[in-house]
């Protein structure tokens, strides 16, 4: 049980390393994976313990046992959680916003109504709002240079990816969904560039073809790779972060003065899956809350949050959480890596846009 001391070795570290000359402002668009609890409040939803298990001991609208990368990521800037744009009791935007919502994707093919454009026009009316109150004096709110400094972090694309996979052709996907979903991100960075901002931080989709539910769920007929996850999904998901990668570069080129950082979250994770057991994780294909036990402990019918579930005691020893998402143990090491530059293009340090010397 040497890895928890790990884990909090290295966040001390980071932590130091990674401080601003000044407070550091994020706008932060996605979805699950990076909703603080902006669905939770919007939609209800199925959160009851044991999500929040480890870290808040309570649920927060996080499908998760605890933190996110994006919790994670602010803790290493030494600034408190993303405030949900939606819904949130305790409003406090002086660090910037959380438009992330559950199910949503870059497209609104999936269940939710909040696709990465809806997510932009709340931006932008918040941005409108926010800077008139702000000279009016009003608490909490951000001004313009404050959106003009900020950091733009989008992570999406795991459910457009993983309804698309369900629903589409091979070609359809490679030549329909992947080009469509790319364009609609660039228009979001386009319409934030415009507005003044130019700092990006963009995250890659992780290794869809290794999450528990896919492999419950799967069509039989799937060739499954040397660790057990579904290749022509995985390949698929890289041409997507390939094409995604490539934006990045065209965008640095054409928007004057912009910092773009890509990141290989893909890489990231499937090495985390694939070389388990040195991170200190056991059955990395397996959800710690689920219910049917091995090889995936997914049920169709009954899920996580579900009163049957059964939880595994110790999700520190976990990656998959619920079958879709990561165990908080998993993500901080993924924050970790991602903290390290080490899958950044360009390298730079996530504390770049709030780093500069002040004059
Ligand atoms: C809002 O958050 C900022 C930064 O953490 C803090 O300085 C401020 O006191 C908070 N405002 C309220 C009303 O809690
Ligand atoms: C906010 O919107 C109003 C009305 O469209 C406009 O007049 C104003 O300039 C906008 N303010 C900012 C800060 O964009
Ligand atoms: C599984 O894949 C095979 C071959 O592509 C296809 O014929 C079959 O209809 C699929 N089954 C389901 C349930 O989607
Ligand atoms: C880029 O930065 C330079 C130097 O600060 C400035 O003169 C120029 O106007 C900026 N260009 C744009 C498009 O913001
Ligand atoms: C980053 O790369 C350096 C040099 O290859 C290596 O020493 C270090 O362990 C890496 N860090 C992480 C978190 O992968």
């Amino acid at each position: 049980m040497a890895f928890p001391v790990f884990m909090f070795t290295f966040f001390q570290t980071s932590l130091v390393a990674a401080q601003c000359s000044k407070p550091p402002v994020i706008f932060n668009f996605g979805d699950s994976n990076s909703d603080t609890g902006g669905g939770a409040a919007l939609l209800g939803g199925p959160f009851v313990y044991p999500d929040g298990r480890t870290f808040f001991q309570e649920p927060t609208g996080r499908f998760c046992d605890g933190r996110l990368i994006i919790d994670f990521l602010c803790e290493s800037l030494d600034t408190k959680y993303l405030t949900p744009f939606t819904g949130a009791v305790d409003r406090n935007f002086s660090n910037g916003v959380n438009f992330a919502l559950s199910g949503s994707g870059i497209a609104s093919a999936t269940a939710y109504p909040f696709p990465l454009n809806v997510q932009i026009l709340e931006f932008i009316r918040f941005r409108n709002r926010s800077i008139e109150l702000c000279s009016r004096g009003h608490q909490n709110l951000l001004g313009e240079d404050d959106f003009n400094n900020a950091l733009y972090t989008i992570d999406m694309g795991q459910n457009d990816l993983t309804y698309g996979y369900k629903h589409r052709t091979y070609d359809s996907f490679v030549k329909g969904l992947i080009p469509f979903a790319i364009s609609r991100i660039r228009s979001a960075i386009q319409d934030i560039y415009h507005l003044g901002g130019k700092n990006f931080w963009v995250h890659g989709v992780g290794p869809l073809g290794c999450l528990p539910q896919e492999l419950a769920t799967r069509n039989g007929s799937k060739r499954l790779d040397k660790y057990g996850c579904i290749s022509e999904m995985n390949e698929l998901i890289k041409q997507f972060n390939l094409e995604l990668d490539v934006l990045c570069q065209q965008m640095r080129i054409e928007m004057e003065n912009s910092t773009i950082v890509y990141v290989d979250v893909y890489s990231i994770k499937y090495d985390i899956i694939t070389s388990s057991s040195s991170y200190g994780f056991e059955h990395p294909l397996m959800a710690c809350c689920g219910y049917g036990g091995p090889p995936y402990n997914i049920d169709p019918v009954i899920g996580c949050r579900e009163a049957s579930q059964s939880v595994c005691p110790q999700a520190q020893r976990r990656i998959s959480w619920d079958g879709v998402h990561y165990t908080e143990a998993a993500n901080a090491i993924v924050a970790f890596k991602i903290l390290s530059t080490n899958y950044s293009s360009p390298p730079l340090p996530f504390n770049f846009f709030c780093n500069t010397p002040s004059c």
